[in-house]
């Protein structure tokens, strides 16, 4: 859970488990206006508490006229703020206005041309007749009591309906994706025509309110953190850092299971944009140490976030006492806690590493708990963070540990970050870095033939991994250019002493991971 809630006005989606409700969350976001996720067995007191100025349902997996389906769980309809129902949540509005709702004959899927009523409110100024995405196998039948229809397709005589007198809007298909050509006109036309909404969720006022409300919430007291040169941690310190200045202790662990001088790098950047002198632990041969012999991956998950957790609670009694720790949780982190159910729900859960131990009672600053991944950026920019930091690519916690499958030894780490660097400046000299969500290489636990010059070798091979993905929850693997390859395949081989072989993951996420371990 976290510590922040939005204070200005928001729009609520009620989540009933779709996979596109983050989605619907951040297509209005995009807009500036605020939006919250609830699961739809928020009562009315939550629903009230995020000061909603109107109410999105989500769509959803289940069956609506089956018995167990969700349902909502609060009378939002007594809170006179406007409502849009979509496809799940539409059918769940007409339900309850007594339509007739069934499976219908004609399951509809994918891509659809639907005739608006231009005169609604919800359609104005988009054409009569448009492409849209369609995806369910219930469908209203009958028009719910006090609804007209406004919008209808061939095989769904019923595709939209509003009430203007209770503003109450549902909607067959999903505005919020891109296969919808005008889906933004239709959310804007709710946002701001319907609801009334104004565009104030920007960087610039996320950032001095935030940074009012730690400074009021702090006082005169101390922050601990922890950061590991990611972009969350370092866009956490930095608004920490803001309001409250020396207060905060930013504390960096090298592990030993980082990048090519990523721990100078890191601690130039903190030093850089932070008042506060950073605390540098070198803890690499604790982790090692911890780490020598273990070979599973989960294991070594465990082994590196206790190791951490100890040396970070040792840390606090060297610089403390604090009352307060600043964490970078984010938005994702936040719903998926609080979730009930549906896909939406099921997000990684192995990168948590364990809780702090009871002995370490902080009060939690979150800053970024309301943000999703692409506003932490935008929050950084508007920080001014430098580019080359807000367009990292992603790290895992437990760093070069899962890249090097099976027990760990130090001369493996160095010799897989020698391949690493050549792959990562290879793709930063061809400009293909921004092209990928991630990439890396991994030291495969196999040795293979080989000859250089009249010798026969018998040396490691290593794989080159790059994907591309908009979350990290799905990925496909990235069609980088053949020469490209073969480039950084020839100079890893001629300068990194023990690799004779050199292979490129092409598998995508699901079935396979982005990480081998
Ligand atoms: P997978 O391998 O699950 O990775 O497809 C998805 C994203 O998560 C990162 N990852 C981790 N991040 N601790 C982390 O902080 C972990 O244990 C961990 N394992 C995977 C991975 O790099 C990718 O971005």
């Amino acid at each position: 859970m976290t510590d922040r809630e939005w204070e200005g006005e928001s729009i609520v989606i009620l989540d009933f488990g779709s996979q596109y409700t983050q989605l619907i969350a951040r297509k209005i976001r995009a807009e500036k206006v605020f939006s919250t996720i609830l699961p739809n067995s928020a009562n009315l007191e939550e629903i009230k508490a995020s000061n909603p100025v109107g109410i999105v349902l989500s769509g959803g997996p289940a069956n609506v006229t089956e018995t167990e389906a969700p349902d909502l769980a609060a009378d939002i309809f007594s809170l006179g703020v406007p409502i849009l129902g979509i496809c799940y949540g539409m059918q769940l509005i007409s339900i309850r206005r007594g339509a007739d709702v069934d499976r219908s004959d004609h399951r509809e899927f994918g891509k659809t041309m639907v005739s608006v009523d231009t005169g609604s409110p919800l359609f104005r100024g988009t054409p009569a007749g448009q492409k849209v995405w369609m995806s369910h196998g219930v469908r209203v039948n009958t028009l719910p009591a006090g609804f007209e229809a406004v919008a209808f397709s061939e095989g769904c005589p019923i595709a939209a309906v509003q009430n203007i007198s209770e503003m109450i809007f549902g909607l067959q298909f999903h505005p919020e994706v891109y296969h919808t050509d005008h889906g933004r006109e239709i959310l804007r036309n709710f946002l701001f025509t319907i609801c009334g909404c104004r565009p104030v969720w920007t960087s610039e006022s996320f950032a001095d309110l935030e940074t009012a409300r730690i400074r009021e919430k702090v006082g005169d007291s101390r922050v601990l953190c922890a950061v590991s040169g990611g972009v969350d941690s370092s866009v956490m310190a930095v608004l920490v850092d803001r309001a409250v200045g020396r207060q905060l202790c930013p504390v960096f662990v090298d592990n030993g299971l980082l990048r090519d001088r990523e721990a100078e790098e890191v601690m130039d950047l903190l030093s850089e944009y932070l008042t506060a002198d950073p605390v540098f632990v070198d803890a690499s041969d604790e982790f090692l140490k911890r780490l020598d012999g273990i070979s599973d991956a989960e294991s070594k998950r465990k082994v590196i976030g206790k190791c951490f957790i100890d040396i970070f609670e040792e840390q606090s009694r060297i610089h403390g006492p604090f009352d307060f720790l600043a964490q970078g949780t984010l938005y994702p982190d936040v719903i998926e806690s609080r979730s009930t159910g549906g896909p939406s729900s099921t997000i990684k859960s192995h990168h948590n590493v364990g809780g702090l131990p009871e002995n370490m009672r902080f009060e939690l600053i979150e800053p970024l708990a309301l943000l999703f991944k692409d506003e932490v950026r935008e929050v950084g920019r508007f920080l001014g963070l430098p580019e080359k930091q807000i367009a990292r690519h992603p790290f895992p916690g437990p760093g070069l540990a899962v890249r090097v499958p099976g027990a760990i030894r130090k001369p493996d780490l160095d010799l897989l970050r020698k391949v690493d660097r050549i792959f990562i400046d290879g793709l930063k000299r061809e400009n293909l870095y921004h092209e990928v969500w991630q990439a890396f290489a991994v030291l495969l636990p196999v040795k293979s033939v080989g000859v250089m010059g009249d010798e026969r070798t018998y040396q490691n091979a290593v794989a080159l991994r790059a994907v591309t993905s908009t979350d990290g929850m799905t990925a496909d693997w990235a069609r980088l250019p053949y020469d490209f390859l073969q480039d950084v395949s020839n100079e890893i081989i001629n300068r990194v002493d023990g690799v004779n072989r050199v292979v490129y993951d092409i598998s995508s996420k699901p079935p396979s991971t982005i990480e081998w371990e």
